[in-house]
């Protein structure tokens, strides 16, 4: 049985495969439409979220399987003092697979420990987001034609933005990657990414603390919110919000092709009239994400659709 914790957990081979599968998904919705027919997947929500719940249960439904779970620690046992560890051994014999969100660095790891069923990481704290990266990987490679080759700039909350690590995690395997890392120092990227992922692995990276000195070299713009929850101290985080705020002026310098890209949701960090350029590609992103959650849940289910 096989988990997804880190986008690690998925070979360079397996993550091109799945691709492949949710651009099939795309084409022929129809032809996946029963693929997960009596099968069930639980949503275990200790975190708000909108995109990443939704685009689950909605993945889950267009293949013909149902959903079930919560969406608020607050309506679960948690809130009785049940442990991640008692609660997934109890839906192991209520679902099939299971998605979930925490704000503890790690929760999904240790549920997966304990659980019959494949556990999928759906953002653990400020640590990993692995299905997010899904998303981005799909988008980038329809964008751009392959996931090599590309000098990608992150924006903004690199210290505590799941989203990022996760996705200099996969992008590290690629040939000729270079980073661009646009943040205040205050939101840097953690050291062990910079240590033991960048420079382990050869990466080229940059830091830079202006977004406007960054946009010209690159070809993917990836944009974060400054992630309040994270933050100890509320005055902290109304200094920090909106350190970066991209806008059309910005964008004249950037190149014809450099397209944009965000997890959502936005705050202030794109201005709303950027939607309109056709290099914002934050909603389509939005939309590969459910492919790729479908393509996931057949690849970890072991569904196979002629
Ligand atoms: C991201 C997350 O939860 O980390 N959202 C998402 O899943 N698309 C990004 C964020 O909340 O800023």
């Amino acid at each position: 049985m096989r988990h997804l914790m880190n986008p690690l957990d998925l070979s360079v081979e397996e993550l091109e495969n799945m691709m492949d599968l949710a651009c099939d998904i795309e084409a022929h919705p129809d032809k996946y439409a029963h693929a997960c027919a009596g099968k069930k997947l639980a949503t275990l929500f200790y975190e708000p979220s909108t995109r990443t719940r939704l685009s689950f249960e909605s993945a889950m439904l267009s293949l013909g399987g149902s959903v079930l779970g919560f969406a608020d620690a607050d309506s679960s046992s948690a809130a009785k003092g049940e442990t991640v560890a008692d609660t997934i051994r109890v839906i192991s014999s209520y679902a099939d697979i299971c998605a979930m969100r925490h704000p503890k660095e790690g929760a999904p790891k240790v549920a997966s420990l304990y659980s019959k069923i494949p556990v999928i990481n759906a953002g653990d704290g400020g640590h990993q987001h692995p299905t997010q990266t899904l998303a981005d990987l799909l988008t980038i490679r329809k964008l751009k034609g392959g996931l090599g080759n590309l000098t990608i700039g992150l924006c903004g909350d690199l210290k505590f933005g799941r989203t990022v690590h996760s996705l200099i995690n996969a992008l590290v395997r690629y040939e000729n990657i270079r980073f661009v890392l646009i943040s205040p120092e205050e939101l840097r990227l953690p050291s062990y990414i910079r240590e033991d992922v960048l420079a382990a692995n050869n990466v080229p990276y940059k830091e830079v603390i202006r977004l406007e000195e960054a946009i010209p070299e690159l070809d993917i713009l990836y944009m974060t919110r400054v992630q309040r929850e994270r933050f100890f101290n509320e005055e902290e985080y109304i200094r920090m919000k909106d350190f970066y705020v991209l806008n059309n002026e910005k964008l004249e310098a950037a190149k014809e092709d450099m397209y944009i890209l965000h997890p959502l949701p936005r705050v202030n960090e794109i201005a709303v009239e950027v939607d309109n350029d056709p290099r914002a590609a934050y909603f389509i992103q939005a939309k590969n994400g459910v492919y790729m959650r479908m393509a996931l849940i057949l690849t970890l289910l072991e569904v196979k659709v002629c």
